[in-house]
C-alpha cells in the first residue's frame, strides 16, 4: 500500500468564545474548550497507482485526513503510513514523494515569476537539471502555461493559477498528488482540462490520485473508487460504478413518436418498479424502470413494433443522488456494505 492508515483520529481542541465584553474579558481568566472529533478510526489503503475520490459535507474531516498525510498535522491516535513512512516524523522525506495542491490557496512566491518558483522548487528538490527541463517542458505545454509563465503569481487569473500549482506540485515528479478541491471556482473549460490532465497523469505515469471535491463530475472524470466520509467517519469505501450500481438501479428512457402513444400501460404491465409519464399530450413518454429488471432496448423495441419511433434518450442516474443520500444517512452503513477494495 501506497497509503495507509490504521485507526486514524484527529481531535481538535476548539476554544469556546462567549459573548459579549464579559466573554471578552473572562476570556483572559478561564478559557473554557470543547473537543472536536474531526477524524475518527479512519481506516484507508491506497494501492499506488490509484485515482481515488475522498468525498463528504463540509465539515466532515476530509482537509484534516490529508493534513495527516502531508505531515502538516499530526494524528491524535492510530498511524498513517506514507510510501511506508510516517509524514508528520519525516516530512522532508515526506515531501520527496508528494505533491499536493489546495484550491484554496497557492505554494507559490507571490511576488516573483512563475518560472523562478519553478526553479526554486529545482534548487530545493535537488532535482537534475536535464529532469527538470524535461518536466517542466511537458508540464508547461500539457497546461498551457506559455502565455504567463513569466507573470508573478500575483497577477494570475484563478485558472492560470491553479495551474502553475499543478505544475509546482508535480515538478519533483511525485508518487503521490494529493489535491484539495483544485476546480473549486474554476469556470468549466479550464475544469475539463485540468480534469483531463489529472486522469492523464494518473494513466500515464501511475501517479497515485488522492482528491477531495465538492464537484462531483471531477470525480466522474478522474476516479474509479470513491471513500465518503461524513462527521470524521467513513461511510463508503468502494468502486465508483459498483456504487452505481447498487444505489442507483432506476434509469429513464424517453421515447418520441410520430403519433400520441396510448396502451402504455397494457405494455408495461407485468413489470415490477415501472412507471411512467407522458409528456407534450403523450407524443412522447418517460419511462423509469430498474436497469436489473428489464434492459432498455426491450423496452423501445415495444414500441418500435407499432409506432414510428422519431427519437429517444436515455438518463443515466446522478452521481449526485446516491451520494445525498449517503451523506444523509439513508443508505446502509460502510460496514453493512460490505464492500472492500
Ligand atoms: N486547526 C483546527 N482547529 C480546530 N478545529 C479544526 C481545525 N481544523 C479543522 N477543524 C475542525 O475539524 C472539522 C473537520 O474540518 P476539515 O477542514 O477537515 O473539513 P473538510 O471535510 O475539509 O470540509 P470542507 O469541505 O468544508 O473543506 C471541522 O469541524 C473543523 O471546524
Ligand atoms: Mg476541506
Amino acid at each position: 500500500m501506497i497509503i495507509e492508515t490504521v485507526q486514524l483520529n484527529k481531535v481538535f481542541k476548539q476554544a469556546v468564545k462567549k459573548p459579549g465584553l464579559a466573554g471578552a474579558l473572562k476570556h483572559l481568566v478561564t478559557q473554557e474548550y470543547v473537543y472536536k472529533e474531526a477524524v475518527k478510526d479512519v481506516n484507508l489503503q491506497i494501492k499506488e497507482g490509484e485515482a481515488v475520490a475522498y468525498v463528504g459535507p463540509n465539515g466532515a474531516g476530509k482537509s484534516t485526513t490529508i493534513k495527516m498525510m502531508t505531515g502538516i498535522l499530526h494524528p491524535t491516535t492510530g498511524q498513517v503510513k506514507v510510501c511506508g513512512i510516517e509524514p508528520y516524523k519525516n516530512r522532508i522525506e515526506n515531501a520527496k514523494n508528494i505533491g499536493v495542491v489546495f484550491g484554496q490557496r497557492t505554494q507559490l512566491w507571490w511576488d516573483i515569476p512563475i518560472s523562478e518558483t519553478y526553479t526554486l522548487l529545482r534548487d530545493i528538490y535537488e532535482i537534475p537539471q536535464k529532469q527538470y527541463q524535461d518536466q517542466l517542458e511537458m508540464l508547461i505545454t500539457l497546461l498551457g502555461m506559455e502565455e504567463f509563465l513569466y507573470l508573478p503569481a500575483r497577477k494570475l487569473s484563478l485558472g492560470q493559477r491553479m495551474r502553475a500549482d499543478l505544475a509546482a506540485s508535480l515538478i519533483h515528479k511525485p508518487r503521490i498528488l494529493y489535491l484539495d478541491e483544485p476546480t473549486i471556482g474554476l469556470d468549466i473549460v479550464i475544469k475539463k482540462k485540468i480534469r483531463q490532465f489529472l486522469k492523464e497523469l494518473n494513466q500515464s505515469s501511475h501517479t497515485t490520485v488522492l482528491l477531495t471535491t465538492h464537484d462531483l463530475e471531477d470525480i466522474e472524470d478522474i476516479c474509479d473508487r470513491i471513500v465518503i466520509i461524513d462527521k470524521g467517519s467513513l461511510v463508503y469505501d468502494g468502486n465508483l460504478n459498483t456504487m452505481k450500481d447498487t444505489y442507483a438501479q432506476e434509469r429513464a428512457i424517453t421515447i418520441e413518436a410520430s403519433s400520441l402513444i396510448t396502451d402504455v400501460d397494457h405494455r408495461l404491465q407485468g413489470y415490477s418498479g415501472i412507471r411512467y409519464e407522458s409528456l407534450d399530450n403523450a407524443n412522447r413518454i418517460k419511462i423509469y424502470f430498474n436497469r436489473f429488471e428489464i434492459k432498455a432496448t426491450e423496452l423501445l423495441n415495444s414500441f418500435t413494433s407499432d409506432y414510428e419511433v422519431l427519437d429517444f434518450k436515455i438518463d443515466e442516474p446522478k452521481i449526485e443522488t446516491v451520494i445525498m443520500k449517503m451523506y444523509a444517512g439513508n443508505l446502509k452503513s460502510a460496514s453493512e456494505l460490505g464492500e472492500k477494495s
